[in-house]
C-alpha cells in the first residue's frame, strides 16, 4: 500500500470536467479537488464530454440545484456510451445527502464522495480507472456516532490551491470552519456539512501566507456561521476578531472578508475590530430570513426581529459606512401576507445593500420538512421573491446614487464580465483600456475603464453613474510630475 500514497503524474494530459453548483465553500471544494487532481497530471477542460474525469460539486440547499444535476446526469449517460473509459464522479453536499440513490438514479456514476471526504478523490478516481468498480466514500451521519466521531469524520481538505479556480487571481477563499451547528428548520446544511468546527488559527496563517506569496490581495474567510468561529489553542480560546488581528499581519494581504454571518453571534469585539483594522473589509452578510417573528420562530433561527434590529443599531453606531446584505426566504410555511409585508418593511428599514431572495423549498431530511407543510402556492412564492427583489433593487440603486460625485478605492479584480453601459456613451475602447471591474472596501462592484495592468492594484475611482448592483467610475489620478503643475493621467 504505500506506492499507493505517492503522488506522481501517473498518467498525462487527463481531461478533468468539474462542474460547481451552489455557494463558496463549493467553490473552495472544487478549486482544492482540482489542485489535488493536477498533482496526479490532470488538465482542466470545458468540454464535459471531451473529459477523461466529470465530476459534479453538488448542493442540496433548494431542490431546484438537485434538479440541474440530475439532468446533467442524464446528458451524462449518453456519453458513457461513446465513451465507457470516463469517470464520473458526484461529489459534495448531495453526494453526502442521497447516497446510494445517486447510483440507482444514475446508474453510470462510478464514485460518489461527501463533503467531509474530498481528500479521497484522487485514489478513488485511479481506481475507478483501472478496475472500473464504483466506490462511494461519505461522512457519518450525525446520529451515527458520538459528536467527536461524526465530527472527525468530517476531515477538512484545505492545504491544496489552483489558482486558476479562484473568484480571480487576486481573490482566494480561506475556510476557516466547516460545518453548523445551527439547525434552522428548512436547511440541510447541518446534516451535509456535519458538525461546526473551527480551524486551527495556525493553519489559516501558513495558508494564507502561502495565498500571499501567489499574489492573492483579498481573502475571504469562509464559515456557515463564521463569526461563531473559536478555537482553543495554547491553552487560549481564540475567537474571529483574534483571528482578523493576526491576519492584518501578513504581508501582502490588502483585504480581508468574512461570510456568513450569523445574528446571534455577532458581538462588538468583531465590528470594533473591523473599525480598527484598515484591511478589513467594512461589509457583513448577515440574513435575517424573515422580518416576522412568528416565521422566525418557526424556522429556530434563535433571535427576534428585534434583536436582529438591535444588532444592526451596533452595526450602524460602531461601522457607520458598513454595508449590510441578508438573505430571505419568501414562502415559508406559517408566512401569511402580512409576514411578508413584515420582511418588506426590514428591507425598508435596514437598506441592505443587496439581498438574496429564496422561494422555500421543503429539504427532506429537515425539521421543516417533517413539521410543516409546503402551504404557500409556488405562484405566491413567485410573486413575493418578485415583489421582494424589486423593493431590494430600487433601495440599492438609490443608496449606489449616493455614491455620484465621491471617490472610492477598489481592488481591481479583472475585465468586466458583461460591460456595463453608462448613460450617454458608447463603450468603444481606446488605447488599449478596456472596461475592468473591482469591489470597493464595502464590497460595492464598481466598473471603470483602464489599462489592463491595473488588476490587482488598490485604484481609486471617480463615480459618476449606478445601477443597482454597480457604481460606474473612472480612474483619479493625482500623480505630480516633474516640470508640470497639473495633476496628469497616468496608468490609463
Ligand atoms: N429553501 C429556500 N432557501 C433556503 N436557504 C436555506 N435552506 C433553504 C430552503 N430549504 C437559503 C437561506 C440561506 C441561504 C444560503 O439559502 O436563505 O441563508
Ligand atoms: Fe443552515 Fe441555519 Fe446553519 Fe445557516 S445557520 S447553514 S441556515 S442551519
Amino acid at each position: 500500500m504505500t506506492t499507493e500514497s505517492k503522488i506522481t503524474p501517473v498518467e498525462h494530459n487527463q481531461k478533468l470536467y468539474i462542474e460547481t453548483v451552489g455557494c463558496q465553500m463549493n467553490v473552495l471544494d472544487s478549486e482544492l479537488v482540482v489542485g489535488a487532481l493536477r498533482q496526479e497530471g490532470y488538465e482542466l477542460t470545458s468540454d464535459m464530454l471531451q473529459a477523461d474525469t466529470v465530476l459534479f460539486n453538488t448542493c442540496s440547499v433548494r431542490e431546484h440545484a438537485e434538479h440541474k444535476i440530475y439532468s446533467q446526469l442524464g446528458r451524462m449517460k449518453f456519453s458513457k456510451r461513446e465513451r465507457p473509459d470516463q469517470v464520473i464522479g458526484v461529489i459534495g453536499c448531495m453526494a453526502q445527502k442521497d447516497q446510494d440513490l445517486i447510483f440507482r438514479r444514475a446508474p453510470h456514476v462510478d464514485i460518489i464522495v461527501g463533503t467531509g471526504q474530498l481528500g479521497e478523490i484522487p485514489r478513488m478516481v485511479r481506481e475507478a480507472r483501472s478496475n472500473r468498480e464504483k466506490s462511494m466514500a461519505l461522512s457519518l451521519g450525525r446520529k451515527a456516532g458520538s459528536r467527536d466521531s461524526v465530527s472527525a469524520s468530517f476531515e477538512s481538505y484545505d492545504p491544496l490551491r489552483e489558482p486558476e479556480m479562484r473568484p480571480s487571481p487576486y481573490q482566494a477563499y480561506v475556510r476557516i470552519m466547516i460545518g453548523c451547528d445551527k439547525f434552522c428548520t428548512y436547511c440541510v446544511v447541518p446534516s451535509t456539512r456535519g458538525p461546526e468546527q473551527s480551524r486551527a488559527p495556525k493553519d489559516i496563517l501558513s495558508e494564507t501566507r502561502v495565498l500571499a506569496g501567489q499574489g492573492v490581495k483579498e481573502i475571504i474567510l469562509l464559515g456557515q456561521t463564521v463569526n461563531s468561529y473559536k478555537h482553543t489553542e495554547d491553552g487560549r480560546l481564540h475567537r474571529l476578531s483574534d483571528l482578523l488581528h493576526q491576519l492584518h499581519d501578513v504581508d501582502g494581504i490588502d483585504r480581508i472578508k468574512f461570510i456568513t454571518s450569523y445574528p446571534k453571534d455577532m458581538g462588538n469585539d468583531l465590528l470594533e475590530t473591523i473599525r480598527d483594522l484598515p484591511k478589513a473589509a467594512h461589509y457583513l452578510h448577515v440574513p435575517i430570513q424573515s422580518g416576522c417573528n412568528d416565521v422566525l420562530k418557526m424556522m429556530k433561527r434563535g433571535y427576534t426581529v428585534e434583536q436582529y434590529m438591535e444588532m444592526m443599531g451596533r452595526i450602524r453606531e460602531i461601522l457607520p459606512d458598513c454595508a449590510v446584505s441578508s438573505d430571505f426566504i419568501v414562502g415559508h410555511p406559517g408566512e401569511t401576507e402580512e409576514s411578508f409585508e413584515k420582511s418588506m418593511d426590514i428591507i425598508r428599514e435596514c437598506r441592505f445593500k443587496n439581498s438574496f431572495i429564496f422561494k422555500y423549498s421543503p429539504r427532506p431530511g429537515t425539521k421543516a420538512f417533517e413539521l410543516y407543510e409546503d402551504e404557500i402556492p409556488d405562484k405566491v412564492k413567485k410573486r413575493r421573491n418578485n415583489e421582494m427583489l424589486a423593493l431590494q433593487n430600487q433601495i440599492s440603486e438609490e443608496d449606489n446614487a449616493g455614491f455620484i460625485g465621491k471617490e472610492v478605492e477598489v481592488l481591481v479584480e479583472g475585465a468586466s464580465k458583461t460591460e456595463v453601459k453608462k448613460s450617454g456613451s458608447n463603450s468603444e475602447e481606446t488605447d488599449g483600456t478596456i472596461q475592468l471591474m473591482g469591489r470597493t472596501r464595502c464590497d460595492r462592484i464598481v466598473a471603470f475603464d483602464g489599462n489592463p495592468r491595473l488588476k490587482g492594484t488598490l485604484t481609486n475611482i471617480s463615480i459618476f453613474d449606478c445601477t443597482p448592483t454597480t457604481l460606474l467610475g473612472s480612474i483619479v489620478t493625482r500623480s505630480y510630475q516633474h516640470g508640470t503643475e497639473g495633476m496628469l493621467p497616468i496608468l490609463q
